[in-house]
């Protein structure tokens, strides 16, 4: 492989000249290196390595570069960072670092770039190319992460208990490395983690949430969670996921496994999405059934009410995860809550009224909802399966149907408050809400259609029923 060719872009000559002129050894280093040689697109993000002071060596980059972008300086972390074009160059000096016990933030001493590989998260990541004019283009990979690139497996450079204690981030990063590339953790490594996860503790929730989202966004996030799941950190993350796990048996009557019921809906729905919140639901949807689990002796196995439950969860765990609680989280939640809708209507005979409901109650969501639907259907039983697909397809149509004619979706009702109120010279008063749930419940049902003179017909008949006058 020429691994010139990574190093085409102009950036890289500015670079060597500004580590001469410092004289200072400077090399790409990391994920540019590794996502060329698996031809991945390429990276915006660049790691540049040197031997020296890495801000030092950024700033005589920003100098030289035309426009003199701003540099940005990590003191604690000894790194500095600056934007050209659109790449982000991120500049480090080569260390020698080791991790307190209890904290992310590492002594850091000087060191040569071997040092600087020994501390990387693994072999893969731990290739860099010399940007130096004597060898520039050269690989200099001493744990040979080629081969693991080749054989497709992750490994960390030193003893895995060492890496992983060292940042405890790096658990999470091996296995969204793993799920993202299709790799294999090496078995060693593997029972590093399992053995040392609960010091994921130590790592802020933000950085857990980056990972496990990389770990959504892949073609198949199953792999990601059955990893999780294996080393223990899934529980000690997410363990609204974990209580759906195993299968009961009481009077001869099972239900079927929710966890890996869930993955499969999060892998059918990744076939069909690339939206993260969608994916997210998809992930969270069955999480009620652990606390509304019962056995009735008559009925079986119930889960009663789970949607609900399940809604109140996923904002608990996004608080809990320090993610977004703004419409993301509101968004995840009302699928959540209306995941089993569609379904009763798809085993039933889909009506008019029915769709219009859905799509009343679901508004902009209600494509969204549907897809989420159609994942959740991981039925075995192939006459089901055909059978349950079609009803949705039927949905699908109906939706469209109703919308063109009753445009229900973010539904306005015809008559408003004020009107009722002139109409009957009322005060705010009760009535009003009655009428008007009225009239939304008539034009749901499709007993008069969305439109203002019906509307206003049905207003004047049910004001009369309550005993109202008429303004004359
Ligand atoms: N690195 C590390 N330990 C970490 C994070 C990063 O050793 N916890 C090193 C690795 O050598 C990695 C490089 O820093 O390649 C850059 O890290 P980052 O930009 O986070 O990841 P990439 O490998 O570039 O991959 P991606 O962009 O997919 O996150």
């Amino acid at each position: 492989m020429n691994y010139k060719e990574a190093l085409h872009h102009p950036i890289f000559k500015i670079i060597t000249k500004s580590a001469e002129k410092l004289q200072l050894e400077a090399y790409v280093i990391g994920g540019f290196v590794r996502d060329f040689i698996l031809k991945r697109e390429n990276a915006k993000d660049i790691d540049i390595v040197a031997i020296g002071s890495g801000i030092a060596l950024a700033k005589q980059v920003a100098k030289s570069l035309p426009n003199k972008p701003k540099v940005q300086v990590f003191k604690t972390y000894g790194t500095a960072m600056l934007r050209y074009e659109d790449i982000e160059i991120e500049f480090v000096g080569a260390r020698k670092e080791s991790y307190s016990e209890d904290s992310r933030n590492p002594i850091i001493e000087n060191g040569s770039l071997q040092d600087d590989q020994n501390r990387r998260d693994f072999t893969i990541n731990a290739l860099a190319l010399s940007i130096n004019n004597n060898n520039f283009g050269k690989l200099l990979d001493p744990f040979n992460g080629i081969n693991d690139l080749e054989t497709k497996i992750i490994k960390t450079p030193l003893n895995p208990d060492v890496t992983y204690s060292d940042d405890p981030l790096r658990m999470l990063r091996a296995i969204r490395f793993a799920t993202q590339l299709n790799f294999s953790i090496e078995e060693e490594s593997l029972n590093a983690i399992t053995k040392n996860a609960d010091r994921i503790k130590i790592i802020t929730k933000e950085r857990i949430i980056t990972e496990l989202n990389k770990i959504l966004e892949s073609t198949k996030p199953s792999v990601g969670f059955l990893l999780l799941e294996k080393t223990r950190l899934l529980e000690l993350i997410l363990p609204e996921l974990t209580a759906l796990k195993g299968v009961e048996e009481v009077e001869g009557q099972r239900h079927k496994d929710n966890f890996y019921h869930t993955l499969e809906v999060v892998d059918n729905i990744s076939n069909h999405t690339n939206n993260l919140w969608l994916r997210w639901a998809a992930l969270l949807h069955d999480i009620g059934k652990a606390p509304t689990k019962k056995f009735h002796k008559k009925i079986g196995w119930t889960f009663h009410g789970h949607e609900f439950e399940g809604s109140k969860m996923v904002y608990r765990l996004f608080k809990r995860l320090k993610m977004p609680l703004n419409d993301k989280m509101k968004f995840v939640q009302k699928m959540v809550l209306m995941s089993s809708r569609p379904i009763v209507l798809a085993q039933d005979i889909v009506t008019d009224s029915a769709v219009r409901r859905l799509v009343f109650d679901a508004g902009d969501y209600v494509d969204d909802l549907m897809t989420l639907c159609e994942a959740d259907i991981t039925t075995k039983n192939p006459k089901k399966f055909k059978k349950y697909h079609n009803n949705f397809k039927i949905v699908r149509e109906k939706i469209i149907e109703v919308e063109e004619r009753d445009h229900v979706r973010n539904f306005q009702p015809p008559i408003s408050g004020e009107e009722i109120m002139e109409t009957f010279l009322l005060k705010p008063s009760p009535e009003i809400g009655v009428i008007k749930e009225f009239i939304k419940e008539a034009i749901l049902e499709g007993d008069i259609p969305n439109e203002y003179e019906a509307a206003y017909k049905l207003m004047l008949d049910k004001g009369k029923k309550l005993g109202l006058e008429i303004r004359k």
